[in-house]
This record gives C-alpha cells, structure tokens and sequence, in this order.
C-alpha cells in the first residue's frame, strides 16, 4: 500500500508539473508536439533520438543525471518497477521539458507467462487467441514498467537454415499479415489504458531472405517480390496502428535498411503516410560502417538520419555527430525537428505525458496469472501440429497400463520455452513429464536416453530402452535446444541433432507403438523420423505450459488442430522452398519423379525428363504449407461460386461444405487459395487470400463461404500495382497441396 499511496502522490504531482499540454485531438497535439520541439535546444532533441541500453552509463548517478540533462529519450532493458518509475519521475519533474522516457524491451512471445515462439503461435492460425496471448504479455511487462516492446517480429522466410524463423510467422504473407494485425492489437491493446504497450512492427524489411539463411546476410530482393511478399505483413502492421518499426541489419540490394531510403522514406513514409517512429536495430547504424556503405560514424549518423531512422538504439552515433552535421550544414535542424516529432507523438500516442507511471501493485495480480497460464496452455495446445497418426495411435488411454516417457525434451523446463525468453523463468515451467507423472504415476517409466540434443553418446539408450519393453507405448520426446535457433543461431544442416534418431531406430525395434513429439525452433528435416514413428506431434518450443498442454492432446482431452505455416523440406538442398512457387517453363509433377536409385545403372539418357526438379528429390516438399492432421477426418465437398464472372466492381462468393465424419467433435481450419493463370509478370502457382477455424461436432457438417474482391487479386508487376482481368482459379481445402478446385474469370 505505502508504494501504491507513493505513487499516487507522484502522479498528482507529475500532472501539475507536467509540461506538455496533451489535447487528444491530433492537431492540438500536433501544436503541443510543435511547441514543445520550439523550446527545445538542438542538444536536447539529439538527445530524445538516443535509446541507451541498461549498463550504457557507468553508474546509476550518471544514467539519472543523463535523464535529468535530456541526453536519452529512452532506455532499453532497464527492469523493475521502481526504478523505471523513479527515472520517469526525474525526466518528468527534474529535467527542463519534462519529457518522459519510453522503456523497450523484448517481449516476443511472453513476459513472464512464455506462449510458444511466434513460429508455434502462427501453427494456430488463430488471431483471437494470439491477440489474447499477446495481451497478456504486456499486461505483465507493462506492470513491471515497459512501455515499448519490440514486436510483432514479421519477417517472411523461406529457409529454415535461418535461427529467426523461430520468431516468425512462417512463409506466407497474408497469413503473417493476419498476425501482424493480431499482434499490434493485442500488444498495444486500448491506448489510453495504463497497460498499452508500444508495438514495434521488426524488422524492415526482408531481413528473413538473408543467403543461405545465415543471420545478418545479404539480402536481394526484386521490388515485386518485396513488395508481394515482404511488405505486406509491415503494410498491415501499420494499418493496425503500430506506433514504432525497426530497421534491419540487412542490406537490401546493396543498401542497409538502416540507411534505405526507399524503404523507410519512399515507402514508409510517404507511400503509407505513417507517423510513428522508426528505431534502428541494435547497432545496425554504425554496422553500416561494417558493411562498407558508410565511411565513418559520422557519415553512418547522417546517412541513417537522412534515410529515415528516428532513434539510435544501443550505439551512440546520433550524439556524437548530429549536432556537428547540423552546424556544417550536412543536415538540416527541420529534420532533426521531424524526427523528434515522431519521438514525441509516440510518447503521446502512448499517454506518457499523462499516464507515465503503473500501479506498482499490478505486479503482483498480473504476473504468471492463473488466467494466463491457462491461455498459454491453450494457445500451446493449439499451436502443436499432428504430422502422423497411423492406425489411430494417437489418442492414448489415460488408462494405459505403462507408458515409456523417453528423451531429454520431456524435461527441459528452459528450452521448451523457446527463444527470446528475457524473463521467462524456467521454474515456472511444467514439462511434459511432470504433467504425464500426475496423470499416470508409477505407470509412465520415464529415460533420458540422451542427455541432451547434440549428444553423441549411446551410453543412456540401455535404460531407454528398458523403458520402451516394459511399457505399452513410447512417446520419445526429440528435437534442439532453444539456442540452436533465434538471432544469429542459423544452422546448415536441420536435421535432428545428435544420435536422437538412432535412439529411434533402436526404440523402434522394441515393437511398441511410438509417439514422437518434436520440440524445435525450426521446421527440421525429419523424413526418416517421420517414417519411423506411428505418430508425429511438432511442438515447436511450446512455452512455459509445454507439459499441459502436450498431456491434452496425447491423452485425447482436445484433438490437435494447428497447421503449418511454414514448409517441411525433405532436406536442406531443397531450400529455399516455398508454396506459392511459380510454375516455371518445366513444371514437374510428382509423377514425373524418378527416384535416383531407380534410374539404370547404366543408363545413357541425356536427362530424367526435362524437368524443373531434383531428380532424389522431386518437386515436393515432405510436408506442405497448411499442413495438419486431426483426431477426426474432415470430409470438404460441394465447392461452389456465386458467380464464375467476376466483375471489376463486385464481388464473388466461393463456399463449401465442410463435414465431421469421424467420431471426434474439434476444429478445422479452411484455407482457401487463388491462382492468377495470365500475368503481367509471372504469378505463383497458388496463393491463399483465405482462412477459417470452425468448429464441427461429429456427423455435423458447415457451409463456410469466402468472399473475392478484384482487390485481393491485386498485385505489383514492377511497374504498378494492377488487377488484371483474366482466368483465375480456387480452391477451398484443408491445405495448400489438396482441396476442391473451380475457375472463375475477372472482367
Ligand atoms: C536484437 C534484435 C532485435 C531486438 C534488439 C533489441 O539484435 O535483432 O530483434 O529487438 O536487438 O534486443
């Protein structure tokens, strides 16, 4: 009580003090954002472009004098309420402006209460839930002071090679787009509410087509498919009100985004109109210097400043040399007066000059909440993607005589949380074998078998072993610690790592059925796993209530329902891979597919057929993109539309009827895909502009109905953005290679 009554009392003082006028209207904050700048020196709004990160200052007495001297406009990873609170108060109260500071920090998919990576998120192809999970995360942060966060991560990739992918949503941009929406909302929820949070819309843009999927290369992007694919998901971020974006570490066809100013002026700015911030990634400034695009920090300062960067995370560029490129005139000071006005009104956008402290007590009500430990078991039970399920292995009885829990991801409480997990704590995680020891006791026979991931010892497989031929069934928990995947973590072989697999090949003699559950940051190469289990369950790294959450679905409480938002290679030479390919000159199709080992020993053909094709591997991936098993069988019939014209100023309706024909009441997700035949430039072979989670009893049966505008057939041919009338086709199905297929034709 006395730090809530201490932080009343602050706030009641703060309001007199307060130094801004904060007129809700946008153009009497516009003139208060202007007025203030007026009165501010060149030194002091430098200083507001400057975010320093905790441990910067040499000691606490310097950071406040810092604030007090209006030297940094915000603070990154500096934690705990109080002291968050107590620096708001000096920049409030104690520094000339009385400009309050935006504390960042990341919050991807989790403060305290972790959700499964944002790659696992986006399995769920549910928005509700990760707008909720996304809520609730910075309900947490901000009740510990944060009021910046650096997410929604919206990067497309088509390489699982690359560590990042973890944060992603996957390869496709209008699903991710989905996301991006969900996510600012959630994360920035009411704006007036003490809780929002700043989103940050990360990272701009095409960072995920980094070469050979190593973190932090080169990246060429053609304008088309920068702009049909790695804009879309940041377009809808910023429709959704992201009041922040981040620049990159890439280069983007020979210019780092940092320094790009077709991206963060031509495109950002003056295409999409938008008036928030942009902060650079960390130390992405001067790495233009690395990247031999600038010459010096100073060069790195004004070519940052000109292209677009607002704020300076981490380096210090801005105040070493923005002062002395205004006085040479290298830049402008109404430049530097925009880029302040950006900072500012996001600090309003945000209530900052109003609201610019928590309820200390929050804390306590919010953090690790029943209620939100609850949805992150939800969210981690939808999110988990049934690969296989032979012969109805999968659900198990909870009556099951013996139940051999094998592998050291049954008990990883750290890693299956996943990466990016600043303040996730690994004590309160419950793993899978502590939830399966509830449940059965004495009858699960629990091994490690390995160690850990990389493992090469086979010293552990006796004991699993012994495990497997004393119990009923197996389920053999595989896959990568968290670290081999996040930033910088690229990895060129994606198989399962260690002598996991041979554990599998030896369990798999024992004859019991074996239930593989896969915890990764990736999609990994696993077809030989795959062949060897009875039953697949892809985790991903689930979050702190991995073990709840796995329990209800192996025993059969909740059938799986998420599907892939990314493809499954069979191998690493198969990458980049991508479902909306295009159909090229030569298209294979899987008939067309010669197993290498098939060809004659001696044969003197010039070629397999002429195909576009690895003639071991085909043209197929192992898994398709909106890939995903049930407990139940869907049955898709009746595909119809409205109209097969489809007028320039109209729209058409294309619908089927989904039916339960299994005996397990769970969800379906729709999806539904177009394919534009004739091109200015050439189209991909199918792009999904559609989904819908609906949820069908058992002998039920649901009319779920698209609508397609001229508009969702959009598309820039390098010239324009055009719709073009011509052929196009549909399918509604239950993922990107299967589905019902009809024609329809824009006029
Ligand atoms: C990192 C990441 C970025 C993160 C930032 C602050 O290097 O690239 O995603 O938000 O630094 O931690």
């Amino acid at each position: 009580m006395k730090y809530f009554h201490s932080i009343l009392l602050l706030s009641l003082l703060i309001f007199s003090g307060c130094k801004i006028k904060t007129g809700k209207d946008t153009d009497s904050s516009e003139q208060n954002i202007q007025e203030l700048i007026s009165k501010m020196t060149l030194a002091e709004k430098i200083g507001q472009m400057y975010q320093a990160f905790d441990g910067f200052y040499p000691n606490d007495e310097a950071l406040k004098n810092a604030v007090r001297e209006g030297k940094v406009g915000s603070f990154l990873n500096v934690q705990g309420a109080d002291r968050i609170n107590e620096l708001q108060r000096i920049a409030l109260e104690e520094s000339k402006h009385g400009i309050p500071l935006l504390f960042g920090r990341d919050v991807i998919h989790g403060y305290r209460t972790i959700f499964p990576i944002p790659l696992g998120m986006a399995s769920s192809w549910d928005t509700s839930l990760v707008e909720k999970a996304m809520r609730i995360s910075s309900v947490e942060a901000a009740s510990m002071g944060i009021n910046w966060t650096f997410a929604p991560m919206i990067d497309i990739t088509w390489d699982p090679r690359w560590g990042r992918i973890a944060e992603s949503c996957g390869e496709d941009p209008f699903l991710t787009s989905q996301f991006a929406t969900a996510m600012v909302k959630g994360i920035q929820g009411n704006l007036d509410d003490p809780t929002a949070v700043a989103a940050c819309a990360k990272h701009f843009v095409g960072y995920g087509m980094a070469e050979a999927g190593r973190d932090y290369n080169t990246t060429y992007i053609p304008e088309p498919l920068l702009r049909n694919v790695h804009l879309k998901p940041f377009k809808a971020a910023k429709a959704a009100g992201a009041l922040t974006f981040m620049s990159a570490f890439n280069d983007l066809n020979g210019v780092p985004t940092s320094g790009n100013e077709f991206t963060l002026k031509t495109i950002l700015r003056d295409e999409w109109n938008f008036k928030g911030m942009v902060v650079s990634d960390w130390a992405s400034v001067e790495e233009m210097i690395t990247h031999g695009y600038a010459a010096n920090r100073k060069d790195a300062a004004e070519k940052a400043v000109s292209a677009g960067v607002d704020m300076e995370m981490s380096t210090t560029s801005f105040i070493d040399y923005l002062k002395i490129l205004v006085e040479e005139g290298k830049i402008s000071e109404k430049l530097i007066n925009n880029r302040v006005a950006n900072i500012l009104r996001v600090k309003m956008s945000l209530g900052l000059f109003t609201k610019p402290f928590l309820d200390g007590k929050m804390a306590k009500d919010t953090i690790l909440a029943k209620s939100h430990l609850n949805l992150s078991r939800e969210l981690a039970r939808n999110s988990m993607v049934l690969l296989k399920n032979n012969n109805q292995t999968l659900p198990l009885s909870k009556d099951i005589r013996s139940l051999a829990v094998i592998g050291s991801f049954a008990d990883a409480p750290h890693d299956q949380m996943g990466t990016w997990v600043f303040d996730g704590n690994s004590d309160d995680s419950e793993t899978p074998r502590t939830t399966i020891n509830k449940i059965l006791g004495k009858r699960m026979n629990f091994a490690l078998g390995v160690e850990y991931s990389r493992d090469k010892s086979t010293v552990g497989f006796n004991k699993a072993i012994d495990a497997a031929r004393k119990s009923e069934a197996i389920v053999y928990f595989v896959g990568e610690e968290s670290i081999l995947s996040g930033e910088s973590n690229s990895r060129g072989i994606i198989d399962l790592p260690g002598v996991q697999k041979e554990l599998l090949i030896e369990l798999k003699k024992t004859g019991k059925r074996i239930i593989l559950v896969v915890m990764a940051g990736r999609p990994l190469a696993i077809a030989d796993e795959l062949e060897l289990a009875d039953a697949v369950l892809y985790a991903w790294h689930p979050g702190t209530m991995a073990g709840p959450a796995v329990a209800d679905l192996i025993f059969g409480d909740y059938s799986p329902t998420a599907k892939l938002p990314v493809t499954f290679v069979k191998g690493a030479g198969q990458i980049p891979f991508y479902y909306y390919r295009k159909n090229t000159g030569r298209p294979a199709a899987n008939s067309d597919f010669t197993y290498i080992d098939d060809i004659p020993r001696n044969s003197k053909q010039l070629s397999l057929g002429f195909k576009s094709m690895h003639i071991d591997y085909g043209i197929e991936p192992l898994l398709p993109f909106g890939y995903g098993l049930s407990y139940t069988k869907f049955q898709y019939t009746n595909l119809q539309l409205s109209d097969t014209i489809l007028n320039f100023n109209e729209s058409i309706i294309v619908s089927a009827n989904i039916s339960n024909v299994g005996n397990f009441e769970t969800d379906e997700i729709v999806q539904m895909y177009v394919r534009d035949k004739v091109g200015s430039i050439t189209r991909p072979i199918k792009e999904l502009k559609g989904f819908n989670k609906i949820h069908v009893k058992p002998g039920d049966n649901m009319k779920v109905d698209f609508e397609i505008k001229p508009a969702d057939l959009e598309f820039f041919n390098g010239k324009d953005y055009v719709i073009e009338p011509g052929n196009f086709e549909v399918w509604i199905g239950p993922n990107s290679a299967e589905g019902l297929k009809a024609k329809f034709v824009l006029k």
